[in-house]
């Protein structure tokens, strides 16, 4: 039996390892973080990430051949491969703060795989990370007196949070990349076959090391831009007649362009999209190519002032002043079925409604916590209530910041009859049926779409 080990039980490496495990019934799999909390709760009943089917998953394989456990030396003593999924967040000190990726996680997880590997090693970096971080790690990894060899891959992870059991089973390509070398491939060979367990052979993607890196940071790159893209646009129908959707869908149509990832929003949010563009631009920065980093870094700035721009409408729209009044955020999430909340846009749009004194209520059917959390500085400035009723009580305005199935099937003329009257509704996702709030006796402001107004 070969022994795997994942040092980060996170979003990426706890899911990942749990399919690894359901796949690979030969291969013990050890996940291992400094958080003890975190593996308490990977061992427990309720997981410590939301994501749907992760459950039954992980009850599947856990005890049996999946292992989490906070023994990082043991572990490594034991490994034949490692992954490393720890977190690489932007910097926010010293060089290239706000822009690049802070390896020091990174680095002192290679540090603790040179001080006790017993064996030559496979080392696959699964977190996302800036181009040539293998050749530091292998730097690393072989400084000093060390008999050892530790070959480093590139394995990045493209799952997405709320999907991410059906995305690892049903991956549209795995990537791997190593070194052009006998050593290299014969690592790259090993990770293949592991894969190979579920995954296609001609849908598992080999590439040099450095292509494997940079291809996560593109890939996130074009998607978030596709977010921009629709989003710009979006301010320019809000200021025309025309329809974000009714655009959306011509483009879309279109076989070249394709009609995925162009819903508008107040925004993209998640861990990964603003850390990975952030990260192109200081890479092309350090390369000397200004002009190139001035185009991805225009993806996040159109991004923030999606978000600002929704502010300033509540704003104008309520009459120029939210002050003492009451909003309420439906959703806290970043995007429906996960609770995380790391650069969600709603994090954001509370900061600036809570500056300008308004009273806000938050409800999220899964990260109602987390958002207690990132909003803790305000006190009782914020109302967190698990009922979507409770919290649209008597508030003056309700905002849509997560598209939630379960926002569609609420009762709207009970939420509108419990509200203030007037009462406003600023849709963030486009998800509700506007025509029908109309009716309720809401006025009615969607994204990238004429707001439906009852005021003269
Ligand atoms: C992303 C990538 O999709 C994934 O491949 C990578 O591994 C990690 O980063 P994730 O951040 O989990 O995954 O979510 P994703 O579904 O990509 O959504 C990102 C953000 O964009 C969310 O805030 C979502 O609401 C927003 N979005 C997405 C839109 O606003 N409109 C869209 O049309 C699509
Ligand atoms: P991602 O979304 O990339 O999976 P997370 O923040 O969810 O990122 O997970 C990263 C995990 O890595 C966290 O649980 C953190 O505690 C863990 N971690 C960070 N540094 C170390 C380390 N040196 N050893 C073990 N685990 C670590």
């Amino acid at each position: 039996m070969k022994n795997i080990l994942c040092i980060g039980a996170g979003y990426v490496g706890g899911p990942t390892m749990a399919i690894i495990a359901l796949k690979c019934p030969t291969y013990k799999v050890n996940v291992v973080d400094i958080n003890a909390d975190r593996i308490a709760a990977w061992n427990s009943d309720e997981l410590p990430i939301y994501e749907p089917g992760l459950q039954e998953l992980v009850e599947k394989t856990r005890g049996r051949n999946l292992f989490f456990t906070t023994d990082i030396v043991q572990g490594i003593k034991e490994a034949d491969i490692i992954f490393v999924s720890v977190n690489t967040p932007t910097k926010t000190f010293g060089r290239g703060a706000g822009r690049a990726a802070d390896l020091q996680y990174w680095e002192k997880t290679a540090r603790q795989i040179k001080q006790h590997a017993n064996k030559d090693l496979i080392v696959v970096e699964k977190s996302t990370l800036p181009v040539r971080t293998a050749a530091a790690m292998e730097r690393i990894l072989h400084s000093g007196e060390n008999e050892r060899h530790f070959e480093v891959l590139s394995n990045p992870e493209f799952l997405a949070e709320g999907t991410a059991v059906n995305d690892l089973k049903k991956p549209d390509r795995v990537l791997i990349g190593g070194r052009n070398n006998e050593l290299g491939q014969a690592a790259v060979k090993e990770l293949v076959k592991i894969y190979a367990h579920w995954v296609k052979r001609d849908k598992i993607l080999t590439a040099n090391t450095w292509s494997s890196e940079l291809s996560k940071l593109v890939a996130n790159a074009f998607l978030a831009q596709r977010v921009s893209s629709i989003n710009s646009i979006s301010a320019i129908c809000e200021a025309t007649e025309a329809n974000i959707s009714e655009v959306s869908r011509a483009v879309g149509m279109d076989s070249r362009i394709g009609p995925k990832f162009l819903n508008s929003s107040v925004g993209f949010g998640g861990s990964c999209f603003k850390k990975d563009i952030l990260n192109l631009v200081y890479l092309c920065e350090r390369f000397s190519l200004p002009e190139v980093a001035a185009y991805w870094e225009q993806v996040v700035l159109m991004n923030e002032w999606q978000q600002e721009r929704f502010v300033d409408k509540i704003i104008k729209i309520m009459f120029n002043t939210v002050a003492g009044k009451k909003i309420a955020l439906f959703g806290f999430a970043f995007k429906a079925d996960t609770g995380d909340t790391r650069e969600s846009p709603a994090i954001k749009i509370s900061r600036q409604l809570l500056d300008e004194q308004v009273e806000l209520r938050i409800t999220d059917p899964r990260a109602l916590q987390q958002a207690a959390i990132d909003l803790q500085e305000f006190g009782d400035k914020v109302t967190y209530e698990t009922d979507p009723y409770a919290a649209a009580k008597n508030c003056h305005a309700l905002a849509i910041m997560t598209e939630w199935e379960c926002y569609k099937d609420l009762d709207w003329q009970r939420l509108y009859d419990s509200m203030e009257k007037p009462a406003f509704i600023f849709d963030g996702r486009n998800i509700l049926d506007h025509e029908k709030l109309y009716e309720y006796g809401f006025n009615v402001y969607p994204i990238g779409k004429p707001g439906m107004s009852r005021l003269v």
